[in-house]
């Protein structure tokens, strides 16, 4: 049977990727931040997880304004990436598990999870950023394969936390009905102050970062009573795409232990968090 057994969450800012192609890791604005994926990296290697299930917004690339699904699923033998505009280099193209895929979609959608299911989709620096942060120079990613899950917040209206923790606890379900035996690991990415634009710009609000992150792992419906809306207030527009890690945390069943965080901020206009969670 395939098995989840841990999860993590990352940063997928587009400057990460820049700092990668310019090999600026261990100078001093980034150094803490590069340095605190070691945890992670060295989980991956000992763990060796066959899928990754990355809960990734997708910035304008695949889903313009024009469509915009709440929550969508990879179904492609392969995902190639595209710069939305950030000036970013592609990267190698990463596998897909289109039978996995399908199960999870069927499954979810008996659940009375509808989903838009992608045959092809593009994928943009939400999904390449952390495939480079958790495999770095390595264009094969340690041979994992990976099903995109793409929600919504770009576009109002937005789903809610609880929705997107249920949509995690739904796919957990679809994963541990699967009987192919493969080890899983879930990532969520994005987040958390975030506000891009307007007067607020840069605005950053440590205090509550750092709350989301403790209630997470403790007790993450605690966090069910934060709207979009209060999300947005305290700590920016795009502080939303907390609802990946909310995704993430949902998919993660069992007692679960925190193994690493590290918080830098700012890293450019974010608080940045890598979380490693297991389960085992
Ligand atoms: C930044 C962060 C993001 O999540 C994003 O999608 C684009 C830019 C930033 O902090 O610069
Ligand atoms: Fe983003």
């Amino acid at each position: 049977m395939a098995k989840i057994i841990g999860a993590i969450g990352s940063s997928h800012i587009p400057a990460v990727g820049m700092a990668i192609a310019k090999q600026l890791q261990q100078e001093p604005y980034w150094k803490s931040f590069f340095d605190g994926h070691q945890p992670l990296w060295n989980w991956l290697n000992t763990n060796k997880p066959d899928v990754a299930i990355v809960f990734y917004n997708d910035h304008g690339l695949e889903f313009f304004l024009d469509k915009k699904p709440t929550f969508s699923i990879g179904a492609a033998e392969q995902y190639i990436s595209y710069d939305e505009g950030w000036g970013l280099a592609t990267i190698a193209p990463i596998q897909g598990d289109p039978d996995l895929s399908w199960h999870i979609c069927n499954s979810l959608v008996e659940d009375e999870f509808d989903i838009s299911i992608c045959q092809e989709l593009g994928v943009d620096h939400g999904l390449t950023v952390p495939m480079q942060l958790m495999f770095p120079g390595d264009p094969n990613y340690a041979g994992i394969k990976v099903i995109p899950v793409v929600i919504n917040c770009e576009l109002h209206p937005m789903p809610s936390l609880k929705r997107c923790y249920n949509l995690g606890q739904a796919i957990a379900r679809a994963v541990e009905s699967y009987d192919k035996d493969l080890k899983v690991v879930v990532l969520g990415t994005g987040g958390l102050s975030h506000q891009l634009d307007g007067q607020a710009a840069g605005r950053i609000n440590k205090k509550f970062d750092l709350m989301l992150l403790d209630y997470l792992v403790k007790d993450p419906e605690y966090l069910f009573k934060y709207s979009i809306r209060d999300m947005i207030e305290a700590a920016g527009a795009q502080a939303v795409e907390f609802n990946m890690w909310m995704g993430m945390r949902g998919a993660l069943p069992g007692k679960v232990e925190q193994l690493h965080l590290n918080y830098s901020v700012p890293i450019s206009n974010t608080g940045a968090g890598t979380m490693l969670l297991s389960n085992t």
